[in-house]
Order: structure tokens, then sequence, then C-alpha cells
């Protein structure tokens, strides 16, 4: 694991500096020596955070699947590659973080057997058997015991508040950032998002910006959900 780089940046005066982790990219699940299931996310979201935080004066982890990004100055870095490392990373991780970000595509389904050797096409089809991944958010609080702010994303193709609202429920999220994904030049390998913050007790609709100018304003309602009285 990278040696912890202490960051430079002057903090805003009434803010604490806090540690933030944050899982971004694809997963990648092998199939065979060379082939693996994976998807359209290019991490840019979950970079543009990590780099948004640090200009806030905060320390991130950031936990990746394989992009073709640089990793922000300053953040510590782990590269992971399929949805069962993620897993393993954030479980040893987490407990020592105030605030945790969940951007990552992972996939949901893994193939059930890696075949050691490549697959060689033999029969008019194919089929696969797939299993479940285990579910890294929905493990924050009850698998993990995380007793910090935590923020998932939810992509959407239809009904995007509703949706957003059951993964809030279901995940036990302090807030999820719920972006349809179904329109053009928003979320997946896009470099602009147009986001709904999905709050225990109301929403709010940011509007369509660059990843990186959406992050800081993502930064600033984290920090300050986090910093809510109570905390
Ligand atoms: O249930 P769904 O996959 O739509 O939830 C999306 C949220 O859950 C995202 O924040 C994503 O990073 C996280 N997630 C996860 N582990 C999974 C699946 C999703 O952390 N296996």
């Amino acid at each position: 694991m990278p040696a912890l780089v202490t960051c430079q940046r002057p903090i805003e005066p009434h803010t604490r500096r806090v540690h933030v982790l944050i899982t971004a990219g694809p997963t990648r699940e092998p199939l065979d020596p060379v082939r693996f299931l994976t998807n359209r996310s290019s991490g840019k979201m979950g970079y543009a955070l990590a780099q948004a935080f640090i200009h806030a004066g905060h320390s991130v982890l950031l936990i990746s699947g394989p992009t073709a990004l640089d990793v922000p100055e300053r953040v510590d870095f782990i590269p992971v590659e399929t949805a069962a490392e993620m897993h393993a990373a954030v479980a040893h991780c987490l407990a020592r973080m105030d605030i945790a970000v969940f951007a990552a595509a992972v996939a949901d389904y893994t193939p059930a057997r890696v075949a050691p050797h490549k697959i060689k096409k033999a029969g008019a089809t194919l089929t696969l058997e797939l299993v479940r991944t285990p579910d890294i958010l929905g493990a924050a609080r009850s698998g993990f015991g995380f007793s910090g702010t935590l923020v998932g994303f939810a992509a959407e193709t239809e009904h995007l508040e509703a949706n957003a609202r059951a993964k809030l429920v279901g995940k036990h999220c302090d807030l999820i950032i719920a972006n349809d994904v179904s329109t053009a030049g928003c979320g997946f390998d896009s470099d602009t998002n147009e986001v709904l913050l999905v709050y225990p007790d109301h929403n709010e609709a940011l509007p369509a910006a660059s990843k990186l100018a959406l992050a800081h304003r993502l930064v600033t309602a984290i920090v300050a959900l986090h910093e809510r009285p109570g905390n």
C-alpha cells in the first residue's frame, strides 16, 4: 500500500480535516486468462471527487478499478481489479475513515469459475454461469460497522428518485447521488453529469456541469452533511 502523503493545502478555518475513502471506476471480472466482464464506467466522477476533496484540504484514499486516468496528486491509491478485491480493500480500510463515497460501478455478477486456460470456441452458443458479487456499499454499515458519513451513487434509467430513495434506505446511506444515465451527456463515460441529491428528508437537484465542477459542489454538500449537528 502507498505511504500516506500529508496534504499541504490550508483548510477552511471552520472545517475539520477529514479522512475520505472513495471507490471508483469499473471492476473487471475474469473469465479466463485473456477475457473479462466489465462496464463503461470511466472512473471520472470518482477521480474528480478525490481531486476536489484534496483541494478542500482533506485526505483521500482512492480504491479504484482499472481506468485510463492519472491518480490525482496527494491521493493515496489502492488499485484493484475485481469486485472481490474492492470488497477486501474497503473492508481493510473503512474503519479509519470519516466519510465514504462509493462511486464505483461494481459488476453485479462475476463468472462462477475462471477457466485456467483460454476458452476455445466450440458450439454455436456458449452459456456462462455467473454468481452475485458482494454488495460493498450494502455491507458498509452492517458488515463493516462503519458509523461515518456514507454516500452512494445510483445510476438509473427510470424512476430516478424512487430507486435512489430505496437505495438510501436499503444500504443505510446518508446521501445518494442519483443520475439518469439515459440522458445524453450524463453519467457513464461522459465528461459532464447532472445529479439529484437524495437525502433522508429532502431532495436537491444540481444542474448539469463538468464532473470536476460538480465534484466541488458535491464535496461541499458531503462535508456539510458530515459536520451537521449531532455527528
Ligand atoms: O444497487 P446498485 O448497484 O445500483 O447501487 C449502486 C451503489 O452501490 C453505488 O454507490 C455502487 O458503488 C455501490 N455498489 C457497491 N458494491 C456492489 C454494487 C454496488 O459498492 N456490488
